[in-house]
């Protein structure tokens, strides 16, 4: 199984560069697509799946150009776009069943699939409110389940978790590394924590660009030897943000603790070093996005 992404350059207007010949072959797995806004993370989700032309380059799956594929492609598609233009009129059961039948689904088919994910997505008390009535939260769950619909074997997930609570959030990413095994799942965000342990790859994106890109492993061997703890007090605290890429800041009744990223160990101050983990790794990357 595999998608391949190949020469993809899209254009808006004649002048915004939003994708700038991306190439990428995604295999069965879970990828971590992560970059500042404005990245092109959508646009490169719009165009392989179809709602969006790209302006030159094109994406196979199998070897098969997707949009020759047309409806072929769409059946083993699973979509998640990162609007949320739901049917406020439409209660959660018509929904699904809705995007069942424009995925060609036979209803008996559908019945247990809606079943199940409404359960895998906690949403089994909700199936006749009206979406309109939803929460954000339970949007984007109403969402998630809609692309799972079928058992696709492409699942493209544009922030998934975006405005869920720390459960939710949770019970999000569980359900794709549960669902992911023998399938391609992509998924954009910037938070982190959100792909860090179910990503097979992370590929990070700028402007367009990927501009690293591997196992979190290898991503964070990297940065090793780079990532320190320096321990500091309220009154130096400007300093240290002023000099160094900073990450997390905590503090106790004593200490301020600021979490940096850099080439050289921070001599003049006391610090720790500390292992490295992707969130230094988009710090170290896009500290100035
Ligand atoms: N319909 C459009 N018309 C013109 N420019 C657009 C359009 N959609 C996106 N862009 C521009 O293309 C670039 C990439 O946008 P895109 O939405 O793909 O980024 P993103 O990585 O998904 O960002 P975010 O994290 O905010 O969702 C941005 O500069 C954006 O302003
Ligand atoms: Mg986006």
């Amino acid at each position: 199984m595999n998608l391949k992404v190949s020469n993809l350059t899209k254009i808006y207007g004649g002048k915004i560069k939003a994708l700038d010949d991306f190439n990428y072959n995604f295999t069965a797995g879970v990828y971590g697509l992560l970059g500042p806004n404005g990245a092109g993370k959508s646009t490169l989700m719009n165009i392989i799946t179809d709602n969006l032309k790209a302006t030159s380059g094109e994406v196979s799956y199998d070897g098969e150009n997707t949009i020759k594929m047309g409806k072929n492609f769409r059946k083993i598609l699973g979509y998640m776009p990162q609007q949320q233009g739901l049917y406020p009129n439409f209660t959660l059961i018509r929904f699904l069943y809705y995007m069942a039948a424009l995925k060609g689904m036979k209803r008996s088919d559908a019945t247990k699939d809606i079943e199940r994910l409404l359960k895998l997505v906690n949403l089994t008390d909700c199936t006749k409110k009206r979406l309109g009535g939803f929460s954000g939260g339970m949007k984007q769950r109403a969402l998630v389940a809609q692309a799972m619909l079928g058992n696709p074997s492409v699942i493209i997930l544009d922030e998934p978790t975006a405005g869920l609570d720390p459960k939710e959030r949770i019970r999000i990413r569980n359900l794709i590394s549960e669902i992911a095994f023998d399938k391609i799942v992509i998924i954009a965000t910037h938070v982190v924590s959100d792909i860090e342990f179910i990503a097979k790859e992370v590929l990070l994106l700028k402007e367009g660009v990927i501009i690293d890109n591997g196992s979190p492993q290898k991503l964070c061997q990297e940065l090793d030897g780079m990532v320190f703890e320096i321990t500091t007090t309220e009154e130096k605290l400007h300093e240290v943000t002023k000099f160094f890429k900073v990450g997390n800041i905590s503090k106790d009744e004593n200490n301020i603790f600021v979490r940096i990223v850099s080439e050289t160990e921070p001599t003049g101050y006391t610090f720790t070093p500390v292992k490295p983990d992707i969130e230094d790794i988009y710090l170290n990357h896009f500290d100035d996005a």
